[in-house]
């Protein structure tokens, strides 16, 4: 199967983009990950050196110069689709024009609902049952593009912020990588549809629509 070449940008731990790694070297995941970029020394970046060639850091870059270094190492690389997993940058209204329903993001919560930062606490205060997470296409908004695919989880009494984002984190380990290979496949790449044929979701715990 020829893979999509993909690129993801962190800022945190990075275990959104270790997952999605492991799920890339599978036949059956329709994408590689040949560059990753991080705008912060951080353990993403740490774990990312050890696997990927191409891992850039850029701390303390002004926004117009980050982008014009990244948009330049991106299209060396013939990238075709960019992954943003924990990346804490809002990315530029010019950069995502030209990346236009290239660039896929994961946010915690179900939008749209919660769009933004402090998802948890947010929902904890609002005192919601249901939480989750989206992976939506990033447009020029904030968590505003179209909807790819979502998680839910259940919240009970005895979560707080810490048990809630080790959820999130669980669910969205299975959901984005899940999301990424519908996207390729059914809504913008449209290739290589056949070798998904059979394959059953199997995962019933959590709520997922992908
Ligand atoms: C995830 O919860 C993601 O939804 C949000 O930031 C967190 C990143 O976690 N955008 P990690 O760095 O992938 O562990």
């Amino acid at each position: 199967m020829n893979k999509i070449k993909t690129a993801v940008f962190i800022s945190g731990e990075g275990s959104n983009f270790k997952s999605i790694y492991r799920n890339s070297l599978k036949e059956d995941y329709p994408f590689e990950i040949v560059v990753v970029i991080s705008d912060r020394k951080c353990d993403g970046y740490e774990f990312s050196k050890s696997i990927i060639n191409k891992t850039y850091m850029f701390e303390n870059y002004k926004k117009c110069h980050f982008e014009k270094e990244v948009h330049n190492i991106l299209k060396k690389n013939a990238i075709e689709l960019i992954c943003l997993a924990g990346f804490m940058k809002i990315l530029g209204k010019e950069f995502v024009k030209k990346w236009e329903k290239k660039i896929l993001n994961i946010h915690p919560s179900i939008l749209p609902l919660f769009p933004g930062l402090n998802t948890h606490t947010r929902v904890i205060r609002q005192g919601m049952k249901i939480h989750g997470s989206t992976v939506h296409v990033v447009d020029k908004g904030i968590d505003t593009g179209t909807i790819i695919a979502q998680s839910a989880i259940a919240i009970d009494n005895l979560d707080d912020e810490k048990s809630i984002e080790e959820k999130i984190k669980k669910s969205e380990h299975y959901l984005y990588s899940k999301a990424i290979r519908n996207y390729i496949l059914n809504f913008y790449f449209k290739k290589n549809k056949n070798s998904l044929k059979n394959k059953k979701n199997k995962y019933s715990k959590i709520l997922y629509s992908i």
